[in-house]
This record gives C-alpha cells, structure tokens and sequence, in this order.
C-alpha cells in the first residue's frame, strides 16, 4: 500500500465524522479527495484531474485559482473582518456592495438585504413577503406559490417551497400555506394545455388558476428559478415569465425570482429574466456572487418594499437578519468578484461558449438514450431516457453515465434524469469541446457492452 492509499484510508474513516449533505452515507464510501484546482480542473490527491463541468455547486464563475479574492480577503480580514451591521453599526464592504448592486440586476431593484447562501436568500424573500402585505393592511395574503421541480434550498421554509418529493418525505409535515402548480417544462407538461395553446400559456394559467382557486387575497408570492437548475434544468418556452408577470400584477402577487444559480452570469445574461425583458420584486442570489469563494447570498427588493420597511412604525420593524448579514469580508470578495466578471467579459463567453456547448451537446441526441439537449448560456443538460417514442426517465442510466464520466474526468451532476453541464464561466473553446468529445466518448462505450 502506498502512503497516500494508507492516508486516504485514514481520511475516509475520519470523514465519516460529518455528515454529507442530501445523501445516503452508504454512497459515500470511497469520495474523491479534493486537494487543489486550477481554472476548471479538480486535482485529487492520487494526482487525478477532472473538468469540472459543475462549477462546484453550479458556483464557481470565474473558475478555480483565482489569485486576486484571496488578497482582497486577507487584507479585509487584517483590517476588519466582521461587524454586527445590527443596530447602529455598518462597513465599508457591505456599503460599496449594496450600493454596486443597486441597480444592476434589475432596474428597479435597488436595495439589498444580505444573507450566507441561497436557503437563508430565500427564507428572507417569504418573509419579506409576507411582511409587506401585512404592512399595506393586508395580513391574510400570506400563501407562496412555487412550481413543481423547484429546488429552493433546505431550510424549512425554502424546503417546503422545493417541489421535488425527496427532499420532504423524512422532514413533514411541510409549513402550512407553501403550495405547487406545474412548471412549464417544454418536454414533459404535466398539467392540462387547452386546444390552440402553448404550454407557456398553459403553465402560466395554472398560476392563475391556483391564485383564483386559494383568493388573491390570500397569496403573498410567487417564486420561479427562471431555469431550474436541479429540477433537471428546464428552460422554460418564451412566452412564459412575460405572462407570469402579468398575473402577479392583476392579482397584486409578488414575484420572487430564484436566482440562487442563474444570477451572475450562468445564463448568458446577467440575470436571467433578462432573456424576457421581464423584472420581478424580490430578487434571491447567492452562489455566483462570490463564485463560491466564501459564503454569501441575499435579496433586492423593489422600493415599494423597501419603502414599507423604511417607514414603519417601530413596532414594525422589519425584525429580521443574520449575524453575517453584511460580513465584511465576504462582502469586499463579493464586490470584487462582480468586478472581475464584468472585467473578463464573463457573460458574454457564457453566452458565447453556451452556444458552443449546447451545440455539442445536441449532437449526442444520435444516442438512443439522450432524448434532449437543452439550455442557456453555461447552463445546458442533456436527457437521458430509456427509449426516445415513451420518453420514460431512465435514472439508472442516468446515474450510470455520471459516475462514467468521472471515471473519465469529467464531472457532471444527474439532475432527475438529466446530466447537467455547469462549468466556470471562464471556460475555453477547447474545453467545451473536451467536455462534449468525453461525454461522447462515455455514450459510445456505454452502448458498446
Ligand atoms: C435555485 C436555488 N435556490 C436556492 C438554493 C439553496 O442555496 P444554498 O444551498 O446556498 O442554501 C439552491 C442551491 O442549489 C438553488 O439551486
């Protein structure tokens, strides 16, 4: 046994001393043990290298090695590393960051809350919600409404808008009053689409329909990933959001747009209801923020809700907020690493090199198990079934092909029945083009046995 056979063997043990987020130990018996990155590659510590065509969690936009964050951290970190930004107290980072982003998603999102991650993002967007309608006099309007196939993150609230079964079964009953409709996925709509309309149309009367069904008065919001990511990356049909819009309007509903992933550039744009000419009244991000360089995360809300926070009376008060809301050191990270993309022309190589790979990708639909490829910017997926007339979901394979591809050096993530296809934004012409040949390479030897 070598040394480092005899080390890992320590380290598995030792790993088993935490535990892994969302899934069963029993697959986690030999990890990969991650030692360094560079660009888009993972090396391990048995000196392996993987492209990791997932960015880490759908996160790390300007890719791996990146020299100037942790100079900006450690010389925030020297000078100041954390304050209560609670009463009465701020910093220099937060200030420079809220006020870069106000603005910059989306016009009329000028103001910005900060939280550690996507689920705390989220959780503060429900009660920010909420809290507006009870500050306009209208208490009862409370419900949210989310899609089927959303992934909104772990907490409880952000959990029981996520609408993927697997993530409540083990933590019921979910909170009262979060409910789901269909989302508008292109392929596979499972809600019912009347004669001569589009499954945009139809989706988007589901809304409808379930704000009528509940009463108007008593719904407080509407949440969307513009793509969901781990609902197995469904683009939806253009006709959509602009809908979707407009109901939230007629029946005085907020729409919350999840852009845990799809913000900072994934997609192609800098925020991806961008790509509808469509804005929404509270924003979530998180991830592509600090591309995952250390943690952070938040919300923008419009300034009718800002002006409901701003003026209440003080029995009111907006009595939310974490201890790291505002960190001082990952907000200096996180300003500077929205520097760097707009610097590097990020969005536009998304956009660019999605175009590249959702190419690549669609050529793999000549193997009788990819039925789709689908995507936008560095945000595509390919859709694994097990015969193309039935369009049955083939999760095995799906699994199958993932853990093939690692083997191979790619690192990909099934999403449902789907392999998702999410690297650094700062990825090459030449290693889009590796990710599709091994990809290829791994379905013509899966056809081979
Ligand atoms: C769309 C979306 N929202 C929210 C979250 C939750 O974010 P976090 O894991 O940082 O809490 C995720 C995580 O993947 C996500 O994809």
């Amino acid at each position: 046994m070598s040394f480092i056979e005899q080390d890992y063997a320590v380290w598995v043990e030792q790993d088993q001393k935490q535990l892994h987020p969302l899934q069963h130990a029993s697959r986690h018996t030999n990890p990969l043990v991650i030692e360094r990155a560079e660009g888009v590659y993972l090396y391990t510590v048995d000196g392996r290298k993987i492209l990791d065509g997932m960015a880490g969690l759908w996160n790390v936009n300007i890719g791996y090695g990146n020299t100037e964050l942790p100079e900006v951290a450690r010389e925030q970190m020297l000078r100041l590393p954390f304050t209560s930004n609670f009463a009465g107290m701020t910093n220099l980072p937060s200030i420079q960051l809220a006020e870069k982003l106000s603005g910059f998603a989306y016009a009329d999102l000028k103001t910005t809350a900060f939280t550690s991650g996507g689920s705390e993002s989220n959780e503060t967007a429900f009660k920010t919600a909420r809290y507006y309608w009870k500050r306009l006099g209208k208490p009862e309007k409370t419900k949210i409404i989310a899609r089927n196939a959303a992934y909104h993150g772990i907490s409880m609230a952000a959990t029981s808008a996520t609408g993927i079964a697997r993530y409540h079964t083990m933590f019921g009953p979910q909170i009262p009053g979060f409910l789901h409709i269909p989302n508008p996925n292109p392929h596979r709509y499972e809600g019912d689409i009347r004669d001569g309309e589009t499954v945009g149309q139809a989706a988007a009367r589901a809304l409808e329909e379930a704000i009528l069904r509940e009463g108007p008065e008593t719904v407080a919001a509407f949440i969307a990933e513009p793509i969901q990511g781990v609902g197995g990356v469904i683009v939806p049909p253009d006709d959509y959001f602009p809908r979707v819009r407009q109901i939230c309007d007629q029946y005085e509903v907020l729409f919350i747009s999840d852009e845990v992933i799809t913000g900072f550039g994934r997609t192609g744009k800098m925020f991806a209801l961008g790509h509808w000419g469509v804005q929404p009244d509270i924003l979530s991000f998180a991830k592509g923020i600090t591309s995952g360089y250390i943690p952070l995360g938040g919300i923008q809300i419009n300034d009718a809700i800002r002006d409901a926070i701003w003026n209440a009376p003080e029995p009111e008060s907006w009595m939310h907020g974490y201890t790291y809301s505002g960190h001082a050191t990952a907000c200096a990270v996180g300003l500077r690493n929205v520097e760097i993309i707009e610097r590097e022309g990020l969005v536009e190589n998304s956009r660019v090199l999605g175009e590249q790979l959702l190419k690549g990708l669609e050529a793999l639909t000549e193997f009788p198990q990819v039925v789709v490829a689908r995507g936008k910017g560095l945000l595509c997926a390919i859709e694994i079934v097990k015969d193309k007339t039935s369009r049955t979901p083939d999760l095995p394979t799906t699994n199958a092909l993932m853990g093939a591809a690692m083997n191979a050096g790619l690192r990909t993530r099934a999403v449902g029945n789907a392999l998702a296809f999410s690297p650094p934004l700062t990825i090459t012409p030449a290693e889009v083009d590796s990710i599709v040949q091994t990809m290829g390479d791994v379905l013509v030897k899966h056809n081979s046995q």
